[in-house]
């Protein structure tokens, strides 16, 4: 009876282990990952403004918000620690692919660059 007991108190420290370890993990992750997929959503906000040779206040709003995002990629995925040297560079090369200002004329050909950029990180990093 107690060997029943005991290990049905083992089970039971065991899954809320498990549990708290895999909830801490999830935390972890949700700032980069929720930072990356914002950014993936301006990226294709502004694939189809580009298609359509719309460049309106609502897809400058995507390219800055794109700018902001790309800023704290860095502190979103290794907090206070420095950064791995490469992947901050990979990270400054993606900020510098970024257009100063939205033109639509060019707009197309600049993002090809923005998503070589994010690709080039993520062949090392993801
Ligand atoms: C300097 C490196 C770097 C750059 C540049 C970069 N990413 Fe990422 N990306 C990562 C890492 C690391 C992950 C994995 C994050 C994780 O799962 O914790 C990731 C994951 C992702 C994911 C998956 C998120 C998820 O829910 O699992 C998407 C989408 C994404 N990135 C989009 C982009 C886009 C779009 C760009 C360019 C505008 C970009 N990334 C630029 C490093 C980078």
């Amino acid at each position: 009876m107690r060997l029943v007991i005991l290990f049905a108190l083992g089970l039971a420290v065991g899954a809320v282990a498990t549990a708290n370890i895999v909830s801490a993990l999830r935390q972890h992750d949700a700032y980069p990952r929720g930072l990356m997929n914002v950014m993936q959503h301006d990226l294709g906000a502004l694939r189809t403004d580009a298609r359509a040779q719309r460049c309106d206040a609502e897809a400058t709003a995507s390219l800055e918000q794109l700018r902001g995002l790309s800023g704290s990629i860095e502190t979103a995925v290794y907090g206070d620690d420095p950064p791995d040297p490469p992947f901050a560079e990979y990270a400054r090369r993606l900020r510098a692919t970024l257009p100063a200002t939205l033109d639509c004329k060019d707009l197309a050909q600049g993002l090809e660059k923005v998503g070589a950029a994010c690709d080039a990180c993520h062949r090392e990093y993801r």
